[in-house]
């Protein structure tokens, strides 16, 4: 079944919500919404226990050109899915960090980190003075962040401070970021103004946000097409929360890539 059919019944089924069910009510949209107002999953973790091919990735031990598979049914194959070669082969890491423009000594946040697939590569270019916040709402995402950190290069895992938060309202100094990457991850929000409201106040003066999203066509697999949002609609929301600059570059087939500043100003006081 192709993932925009998926059943309300299988939307709102229970296993949807765990990810999320132990966070502070303001920030757990998925619990809280009503069935009849959820007209699209709030966030990846929803989408990660209803179809692995919608939430972003294609299934482990399947290769992408062999299309639609059997999909892995929880979130904790969607976290190893994520980290897995065959998504390497088509999503290679440090293109997006080298875009990004991280140095070492470069503070960076990265929200909606999933199980590190950014994150410790960011760790790795940031060196010993640098650091990165990785935040993320499923602590089982988390869970499966810290024991690949664990087995990441030395020093690695001291740079990377975890925190569990929802992204548009993390509990992250403002100013505490020369970078702050989202890497599909906007797709899924349910209110987009307010996550770029949270990334303006996270990103320092100077600083720069990065958006890596899916592109808006039937490739096959990731997210339906119905939640994606295409390079324009992107760049409206880029726009209207007043980045000056959106320049776009390279990731993959499948993703598109923003790298955005505001010429102007600097940081943001949480509205
Ligand atoms: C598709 S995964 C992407 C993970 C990582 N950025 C990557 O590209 O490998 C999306 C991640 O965003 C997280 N997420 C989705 N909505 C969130 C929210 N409102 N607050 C915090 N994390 C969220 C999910 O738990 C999931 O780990």
């Amino acid at each position: 079944m192709a993932p925009a059919e998926l059943p309300l019944a299988r939307i709102l089924s229970p296993a949807t919500t765990l990810p999320q069910d132990t966070l502070p009510s303001a920030t757990n949209t998925a619990v809280s919404m009503g069935a009849s107002t959820l007209s699209r999953p709030p966030c990846h973790s929803t989408t990660v226990l209803l179809d692995p091919l919608a939430a972003g990735v294609a299934p482990r031990e399947t290769h992408i050109s062999a299309g639609r598979a059997e999909p892995a049914t929880d979130e904790h194959d969607f976290a190893e899915a994520l980290m897995s070669e065959e998504r390497r082969a088509w999503q290679d890491p440090s293109v997006v960090v080298s875009a990004a423009g991280v140095k070492r000594g470069s503070s960076v946040a990265d929200l909606g980190c999933g199980p590190g697939f950014f994150t410790i590569p960011l760790a790795e270019a940031v060196g010993e003075r640098g650091v990165v916040f990785a935040v993320d709402s499923s602590e089982t995402m988390l869970s499966h962040l810290r024991r690949n950190l664990s087995g990441a290069g030395p020093g690695v895992a001291a740079r990377v401070k975890v925190v569990r938060a929802d992204v548009s309202r993390t509990t992250l100094e403002g100013g505490a970021a020369d970078v702050v990457l989202f890497a599909n991850v906007m797709h899924d929000l349910a209110d987009v103004p307010s996550f770029l409201r949270e990334v303006r106040r996270v990103m320092k003066k100077g600083g720069a946000a990065v958006d890596v999203d899916w592109r808006k066509v039937d490739n096959g697999f990731g997210p339906p097409l119905g939640l994606r949002l295409s390079e324009s609609e992107s760049r409206g929301h880029l726009r209207q929360a007043g980045f000056s600059e959106i320049k776009a570059f390279e990731v993959s087939p499948y993703h598109y890539g923003f790298v955005c500043r505001d010429l102007a100003k600097g940081t943001f006081r949480r509205s």
